[in-house]
């Protein structure tokens, strides 16, 4: 059985003020829903350590939004893994739209982030999906299979059994237009089939998170389906009362 996740990608916002607070509220509010869902933060990076303080004996884990390909070297801006590792980092998000958008990451370099972060022991979420574009044309099919394979290609299977999915429709982030659950359940069945083709193992044990406006109103029919093993949430986990209803609607569907 997967357990499931919830992951809250904080993208450039916040300060110490803010996030303090943000914390101390998560880790009071989540109490009992730790059990069945695992719950992420991912700050901006200047905020790591201060977020590596306030999570210390909590059940809350610290992801980034960003990591380099390389171990080090002369990379002006960029952050390597074993860097993360040292803030108490345990996951890393890879290849987000906005940075496919604005940084012009390719398949390839997502690949190779994947498996900078495997390689220190850090879970990759390997952020997949289409643009509206895309989906219009017919297409939102085979830009996420080749989004997928170009990670199956460069990591082995084994140590992508460390990685987690996350299938985000461009046209769905922050626009308050959700997947609904059965567009997201049928591309999820995809992306699961494609880690099927690789390894049995790895399709069976791999979670795949749904992102893209994720909200307390929409997260349980979300979760509800098969292959839907949690969320990336960006916009509403910064607000802390509907975060933790998020990560409440999938505890209570979890089974053990
Ligand atoms: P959103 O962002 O929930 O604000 O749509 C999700 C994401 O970008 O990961």
């Amino acid at each position: 059985m997967r357990r499931s996740l919830v992951a809250g990608n904080w993208k450039m916002h916040g300060s110490g003020v803010m996030i303090t607070g943000l914390l101390q509220r998560l880790v009071q509010g989540l109490g009992a829903a730790e059990d069945g869902v695992e719950v992420v933060v991912c700050p901006p990076a200047p905020y790591l350590s201060l977020s590596q303080d306030l999570l210390r004996h909590t059940g809350v884990q610290l992801g980034a939004q960003n990591v380099h390909a390389e171990a080090a070297g002369a990379y002006t801006g960029e952050v390597a893994a074993a860097m993360l590792v040292e803030f108490g980092v345990r996951f890393v998000i890879v290849g987000h739209s906005e940075r496919r958008r604005d940084a012009g990451e390719t398949d390839e370099q997502v690949a190779r982030k994947c498996a900078a972060a495997l390689k220190s022991g850090i879970s990759p979420i390997v952020c997949v999906g289409e643009t509206l574009e895309e989906r219009e044309a017919g297409n939102a099919d085979s830009v996420v299979a080749r989004q997928v394979n170009a990670i199956l290609q460069r990591c082995d299977d084994a140590a992508l059994l460390n990685s987690v999915f996350a299938y985000e429709p461009v046209w769905a982030i922050g626009t308050g237009i959700t997947a609904t659950p059965a567009q997201a359940q049928s591309m999820h069945g995809l992306i699961r089939s494609l880690l099927r083709e690789s390894s049995i193992d790895l399709a069976a044990r791999t979670r795949i998170l749904y992102g893209g406006s994720v909200s307390a109103e929409n997260a349980r029919a979300l979760f509800a389906q098969s292959d839907i093993d949690g969320g990336l949430v960006g916009g509403a986990s910064l607000r802390p009362e509907e975060f933790i209803t998020i990560c409440k609607s999938v505890s209570e569907q979890w089974k053990p």
